[in-house]
């Protein structure tokens, strides 16, 4: 059993704060939707409105198309699950698995079996003895998902659940979480500020920025397709030029910069004569020895860094912009040294040209 859960244009104030603003998003019933942004945006107050924890100011909140106004926690069809598991350490996992079973009147046998399905099902067959103190990281995790299914919510929220494990246990956490997901059919509404968390895991993102959803898409749009500048610079790298758009050629816009003038797909809403931002991904730069390619400027190569499957070459234009292209480590290219000089050159298709404020980027902690 799933649900969808309908936010209809919802805000939420603390004092004269708006945390959240006018947020409106169709989630589908067994979709994996996720929460992209940076802290403070108001990822946690949008799942606590979804819960039921705290009411919204303005807007509805709608689960399986009911209105849940005046809907407590504990009459919605969603289980929590944060970053702080709350198990009991000392309590058998079967039974840290049954306990909301147990505050339910289910018999000690049925919830026993219970325990044991969800164990099979989060990949924890054998664990039902242990004591939750013997498990590892990402085997608590597992249980405490195991013990959020276990009442059969239709809607499943969490909130940063991974962020407490470390990175290898997070990204094969990953694969879990969307597996188990797949499994059981549930809603996941999951909130993260790690955009490849986001992107690897969900049906669809929802991006947000200083309580306003930017853009919600499925992770290749959001990450090809970016809506605007604050989507483009939070979502992975990019090289950035500042600059004016001044006219059409063929089916690219031209762009005007203080360092050379470029081609690139005109953004949502971006017209000619607009100040934007050009973005392009290191993935799609390449450092030619000759000059004259379209959409090129003379650089001089100052960093070559061996990354293992890629290589990232790091050069200074005339104006001393450090850019940042990127190389695949089969031989098909080659690598460029210190100090040479290239031409920074790229495809205009493979280039937007956005508007909107950029994202200060966190270092991932
Ligand atoms: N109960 C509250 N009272 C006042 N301000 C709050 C409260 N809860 C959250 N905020 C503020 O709302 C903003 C969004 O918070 P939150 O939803 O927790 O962000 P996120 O989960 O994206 O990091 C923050 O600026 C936070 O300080
Ligand atoms: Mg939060």
């Amino acid at each position: 059993m799933s649900a969808g859960v309908d936010l209809d244009s919802v805000s939420m104030d603390f004092g004269t704060f708006r945390a959240v603003d006018n947020v409106a998003v169709n989630i589908q019933p067994g979709e994996f939707f996720s929460f992209l942004g940076p802290s403070g945006c108001g990822k946690t107050t949008i799942l606590r409105m979804i819960s039921g924890f705290i009411d919204p100011t303005k807007g509805m909140v709608r689960i399986g198309g009911r209105d849940m106004k005046g809907q407590r926690p504990n009459q919605r069809p969603t289980a929590l699950i944060f970053q702080n598991l709350a198990l009991f350490p000392l309590m058998p996992v079967w039974e840290n698995i049954a306990f909301g079973l147990e505050v339910r009147g289910v018999d000690k046998i049925k919830r026993r079996a219970r325990a044991e399905e969800l164990l099979r099902l989060v990949d924890l067959p054998d664990a039902g003895d242990k004591m939750v103190s013997q498990l590892s990281g990402g085997q608590k995790q597992r249980v405490a998902i195991a013990r959020a299914l276990a009442v059969e919510p239709s809607v499943m929220l969490l909130d940063e659940p991974l962020s407490a494990l470390d990175l290898k246990l997070r990204q094969h956490m990953r694969a879990e979480l969307r597996a188990i997901q797949k499994r059981t059919g549930v809603t996941f509404i999951y909130i993260t500020h790690d955009q490849g968390e986001a992107l690897a895991m969900s049906d669809r993102v929802g991006v947000m920025s200083q309580g306003k959803l930017q853009q919600v898409a499925n992770p290749r749009d959001i990450y090809n397709n970016p809506a605007n500048g604050f989507v483009a610079s939070f979502v992975g790298e990019n090289n950035v030029f500042a600059g004016e758009v001044k006219g059409q050629e063929g089916n690219l816009a031209r762009f005007v910069t203080p360092g050379g003038t470029f081609t690139a797909r005109l953004g949502p809403g971006v017209a000619p004569g607009a100040k934007a931002r050009l973005f392009l991904r290191p993935e799609h730069a390449r450092l030619l020895a000759d000059p004259g390619a379209a959409n090129s400027i003379p650089v001089e190569v100052t960093d070559v860094a061996f990354e293992g499957n890629f290589i990232s070459i790091h050069a200074r234009d005339a104006g001393g912009q450090v850019l940042v292209a990127e190389a695949r480590n089969d031989g098909s290219s080659s690598i460029p040294q210190p100090g040479e000089r290239r031409h920074f050159a790229f495809d205009g298709a493979n280039a937007v040209i956005l508007t909107g404020d950029t994202a200060a980027k966190d270092v991932d902690e």
